[in-house]
């Protein structure tokens, strides 16, 4: 531990009190400058202190973080999550997991970043990832299935982000097909989902999960305020994200493992209960220009069957849709 930790250790340990100069440079046998100037480093982390003359200081506030120490105490997974990279700042956590998988790295492996510089979304688009802000994480999977059936496997990701999001802040998000989160027509969740196959086997999947949880009006620009939301600003309050992010490898590891011993079957029943998708219009910007039509059902497969205006219907297997 640098001293820079330690001295957050200690003021951790005294819950809130005052610690004197004095007690502070005798602790991490360092002089009183040298802790002044640590405390300014911590400073502009983001971290809160009251300094008071003859009292000393005392932390009034620590920076949110997605902690290792708090996933790992509270998560309840065997194999998801138990092996994270985690960074301050990353160009795109999806870039590192497949960096890692390539290198050997298990099932399970989680890469996550406080901050994006180059945040990737699904068709070439950005993803917005503030720092602190959200949850920016890649996990490395691989699965034991066909690559036909990958897309399945973005409806699981779906659905267990989904339900977590659910449970931790009784938000009713939906599934917008394929894999998109929104609350009030309002986008607060990606799901990218990018295979390495050899032979049409998968060799391991990389899912990339964006969730925007605790950002605030200001982080939006115009354009994206008018498409996106967070969790913070539907709620009304800031979002525990590890709170958030144990559940969602929970809920994911428990639907991997149904996924694998009873099939899609159960996945797709989930979905569709989540789904604001289904029985209603839909658009799709396609090859042969825009097609419209009624979501009906998803096919075994993962694909959406949409009923066009001449009552034919037709199998949309990826896109946007708008609805
Ligand atoms: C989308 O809806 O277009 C998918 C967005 C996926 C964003 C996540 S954030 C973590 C991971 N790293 C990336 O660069 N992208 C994914």
């Amino acid at each position: 531990m640098n001293i820079s930790e330690q001295l957050v250790r200690l003021f951790e340990e005294k819950e809130g009190a005052f610690v004197s100069g004095e007690e502070l440079s005798s602790t991490l046998q360092c002089s009183r400058t040298a802790i002044w100037k640590h405390v300014e480093k911590l400073r502009s982390a983001g971290y809160v202190f009251e300094a008071v003359s003859r009292k000393g200081y005392r932390l009034v506030e620590k920076p949110d973080k997605l902690e290792l120490i708090s996933i790992e105490k509270q998560l309840k997974t065997k194999v998801f999550g138990r092996n994270i990279h985690y960074y301050e700042q990353l160009g795109s956590t999806q870039t590192k997991a497949h960096e890692l998988a390539r290198q050997g790295a298990e099932e399970g492996t989680l890469v996550i970043a406080e901050q994006q510089t180059e945040g990737r979304g699904r068709m070439g688009r950005k993803w917005h990832s503030p720092k602190g802000k959200g949850i920016w994480t890649s996990m490395i999977l691989k699965p034991r299935i066909p690559l036909q059936f990958a897309p399945q496997l973005t409806l699981l990701i779906a659905v267990a982000l989904c339900r977590a999001i659910r449970q931790v802040t009784s938000l009713p998000a939906g599934i917008k097909w394929p894999n998109d989160l929104l609350i009030d027509g309002k986008k607060i969740s990606g799901i990218l989902s990018e295979s390495i196959a050899e032979d049409e086997k998968p060799l391991y999947v990389i899912v990339g999960v964006g969730i925007s949880a605790n950002l605030g009006e200001d982080d939006y620009s115009e354009e994206l305020k008018a498409i996106a939301t967070s969790l913070q600003i539907e709620s009304g309050h800031v979002v525990d994200r590890t709170e958030l992010l144990c559940r969602f490898l929970e809920e994911l590891e428990t639907l991997y493992e149904l996924f694998h011993s009873q099939g899609f079957g159960p996945i797709k029943l989930l979905w569709e209960a989540l789904s604001v998708s289904l029985n209603r219009k839909v658009r799709n910007q396609s090859t042969q220009g825009l097609v419209e039509g009624i979501a009906i059902s998803l096919d075994d497969s993962g694909a959406l069957i949409v009923q066009l205006e001449d009552g034919s219907l037709t199998k949309w297997y990826s896109g946007t849709i708008q609805f």
